[in-house]
């Protein structure tokens, strides 16, 4: 299958300091991509990149034109209802059809014509995966959209994730920090470190994922080492 994105080189410096280091990234058309690694380390940075707010780069980058982002907090503009928020940006005038039919897909089809402070975070987080996917992207980037909620909510809106992207076959990059959560979603789990992609597993497990399979419980201990040894080196403990 063709690649959706194509990254050759990346690079990115804030003041001299250096984030990306010649980073090289291929995700193919339809493939969902889990990127963990730790704090600081340039997820966001690169996700950003890829969105396209951030050009200060060298290196070479190849997006598709139809993408669109979700990141940790849901950034709902206050003064507009829900609908208005799920279809704000896109050229024409304001759809309410469209909306409500995003709504629908994350099941809050009755919160179209409420204000963005009455909403739950999980709904908040549901809003903002609507306004994504009324775009019909080709690749969907998530910045840890599930970070901020609680662990049934986070259960569901991941679940939700996981459907969404198997009717719509887009890509998707997700930035996390939760191993399992990674595996749970992901074809393969990226491991970011010093710039650059230090480690690319493949996740060739049937879904509905198992936790407790061992073949689960094996590649959750391979990554949790990867990050294990990332933590004791940025410690600076001699290895
Ligand atoms: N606009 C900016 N100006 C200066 N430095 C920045 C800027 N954006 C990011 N950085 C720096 O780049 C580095 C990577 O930041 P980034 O937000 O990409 O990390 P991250 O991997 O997403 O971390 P986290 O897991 O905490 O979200 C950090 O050292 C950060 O301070
Ligand atoms: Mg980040």
């Amino acid at each position: 299958m063709a690649n959706s994105v194509e990254i050759r080189g990346l690079s990115r410096a804030f003041d001299g300091n250096t984030v990306l280091h010649e980073l090289d990234l291929d995700i193919r058309e339809g493939e969902f991509v889990a990127l963990l690694g730790h704090s600081g380390c340039g997820k966001s940075t690169l996700l950003r990149i890829l969105a396209g707010l951030d050009d200060e780069i060298g290196g070479e980058v190849t997006v598709p034109a139809r993408r669109s982002a979700a990141f940790q907090s849901p950034r709902l503009l206050p003064w507009l209802k829900v609908w208005r928020n799920v279809v704000l940006g896109l050229p024409g005038r304001p759809d309410r059809a469209l909306a409500d039919k995003a709504l629908a897909e994350v099941g809050i089809a009755e919160r179209a014509t409420v204000w963005p402070k009455t909403l739950s975070g999980g709904q908040a987080q549901r809003v903002s995966l609507a306004r994504a996917l009324v775009r019909e992207p080709e690749l969907l980037l998530l910045d840890e959209p599930f970070g901020a909620l609680d662990a049934l909510t986070r259960g569901k809106v991941q679940q939700l994730v996981g459907e969404l992207w198997q009717r719509h076959g887009c890509a998707i990059l997700l930035v996390t920090h939760d191993v399992e959560e990674a595996l749970l979603l992901a074809d393969r789990v990226l491991v970011m470190d010093e710039g650059r992609i230090a480690h690319d597993l493949t996740v060739d497990l049937p879904r509905p994922r198992d936790l407790t399979s061992p073949e689960f419980v094996t590649l959750r201990a391979r990554l949790l080492g990867w990050l294990g040894v990332t933590a004791h080196t940025l410690e600076g403990t001699p290895s």
